[in-house]
């Protein structure tokens, strides 16, 4: 019975410790998005330069995640109020229910791209398309609609005032820890400096190459501020 219960304490150590060394988890860079969907400037950034990461390969280096909240506020009432109005409220909402719903980043990412794409046409009404188009189910509505969506709000709120340094604008882009502030644009030539596994993705060689070529965001106006 000892000699099981020893056996079975040795599997589940050497287990923890295979996640723990696993590649896939500990080698990826983290890149976190603090945004909310309404502000334009997460729109094309969004739709512009972080969905590249999808087709030159990076992804597969990176653990992407999505913060819908931004400079959103929690009111004394428990209400929501958001810096683009009630619909950004309610698109924050829906993009967190969907991020919960449809934990694969590719599956959730392809619905909020739909989303800011549509923003950056001024056809954002058409949002519910979205869901179709990316083959989802109305499962986000029945989060939204049941509460849940709101609980899942408060916790990327609370995420968001968390941040050290306080985030001071949207888009807000941290990668492993580190703010890149102005620099967001750049976020692909600090993940492939932060990367330290095995093999150094293809694109990152061109990537590093042009760095030479980037230029810090100009955030006159290229950046949704906290109020
Ligand atoms: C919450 O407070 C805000 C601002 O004080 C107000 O506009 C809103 O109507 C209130 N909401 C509810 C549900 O009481
Ligand atoms: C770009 O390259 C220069 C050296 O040419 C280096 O000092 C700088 O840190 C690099 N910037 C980024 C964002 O990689």
């Amino acid at each position: 019975m000892a000699s099981l219960r020893r056996l079975f304490t040795f599997a589940l150590f050497s287990y923890t410790f295979f996640l723990l060394i696993s590649p896939s988890t500990t080698e990826k860079v983290t890149v976190s998005l603090y945004y909310e969907t309404l502000c334009p400037y997460c729109a094309n950034f969004i739709v512009n330069s972080l969905a590249k990461v999808f087709e030159n390969g990076l992804i597969s280096v990176i653990d992407l995640r999505l913060v819908p909240w931004g400079n959103a506020l929690v009111q004394a009432n428990g209400s929501f109020a958001c810096q683009h109005g009630p619909n950004e409220c309610l698109l924050n909402t829906i993009d967190a229910c969907t991020i919960a719903i449809y934990s694969d980043v590719a599956r959730h990412f392809r619905f909020i791209y739909c989303i800011e794409r549509l923003a950056l046409q001024n056809k954002v009404d058409q949002w519910v398309n979205c869901l179709g188009l990316t083959g989802l189910s109305r499962l986000p509505m029945d989060c939204y609609k049941s509460g849940y969506g709101k609980v899942l709000e408060q916790k990327y709120a609370s995420e968001t005032s968390q941040l050290n340094p306080p985030h001071r604008f949207v888009p807000w882009v941290v990668v492993n820890n580190q703010p890149l502030q102005e620099g967001y644009q750049n976020f692909m030539s600090y993940v492939c400096k932060a990367y330290k596994g095995p093999r150094l993705p293809d694109a990152c060689r061109s990537i590093l190459l042009a760095n030479n070529s980037l230029k810090k965001a100009n955030t006159r106006d290229a950046v949704c501020y906290a109020s």
